[in-house]
């Protein structure tokens, strides 16, 4: 018996040296709120982080290709990523629950007319600069909701189709925009895989 649980001590303590470059394991955190109750994010800064000449986080969720962030490399450099994993390092940062569900939902409902990681496209405009420019959480709510067609405003030809009734759509509101605000923010890059912390038990 003393054996065994020596035994086991021993195998937990070898899987904690083994997983030692693995993605580290943060304190699973709540949702959060502004002072305002509008829903806002979290993002927690781990190793590799760097800071800008301002003092702001750089990246740091992202992945980068041969010392560069993806966002910056050629299509020559991403190509040669693609086949050689050696030149691909991922720096990790972490970010709460709410807002990875966020960046989900938002990459499996809105970025084929918005764009990838909130940048707009030719058809839909940049989420992130929509906010940027003061879109507040109320406004963000509605226009997902309802919709925008011509008679709301919308500019001829484009629509804004209506998600209130979408069930894939409507529950994540609140997490797209945790995960839109961040990139507003500059808090996550583009090109990112977002690794994620532990859902938040609720009791
Ligand atoms: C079929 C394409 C399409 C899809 C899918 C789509 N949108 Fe849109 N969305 C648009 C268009 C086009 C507009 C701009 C309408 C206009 O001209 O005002 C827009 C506008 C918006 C706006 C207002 C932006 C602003 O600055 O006024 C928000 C917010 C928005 N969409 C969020 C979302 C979210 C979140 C999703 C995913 C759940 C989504 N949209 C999915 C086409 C789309």
């Amino acid at each position: 018996m003393k054996f065994k649980f020596n035994y086991l001590i021993l195998a937990a303590f070898l899987t904690a040296n083994f997983s030692a470059k693995a993605i580290p394991t943060p304190e699973a955190v709540e949702p959060q709120y502004d002072d305002d109750g509008n829903p806002t994010y979290k993002v927690v800064y781990g190793k590799g982080d760097r800071l800008k000449a301002d003092g702001t986080p750089l990246n740091l969720i992202q992945i980068e290709c041969q010392g560069k962030a993806v966002d910056m490399v050629s299509d020559e450099e991403l190509d040669k990523c693609r086949g050689d994993d050696s030149l691909v390092e991922m720096k990790y940062g972490w970010m709460d629950f709410a807002t990875y569900k966020g960046w989900r939902a938002y990459h499996a409902e809105c970025h084929v007319c918005h764009g990838p990681d909130a940048m707009g496209s030719t058809y839909a405009p940049s989420l992130m600069t929509s906010v940027q420019q003061g879109m507040t959480w109320d406004a963000f709510f509605d226009v997902i909701i309802n919709g925008r067609g011509v008679e709301q405003g919308a500019q001829k030809g484009n629509v804004m189709p209506a998600f209130g009734e979408n069930t894939n759509v409507a529950p994540h509101i609140e997490d797209m925009f945790r995960y839109v605000k961040a990139r507003a923010d500059g808090k996550i890059r583009r090109g990112v895989r977002l690794p994620k912390l532990p859902k938040f038990k609720e009791e």
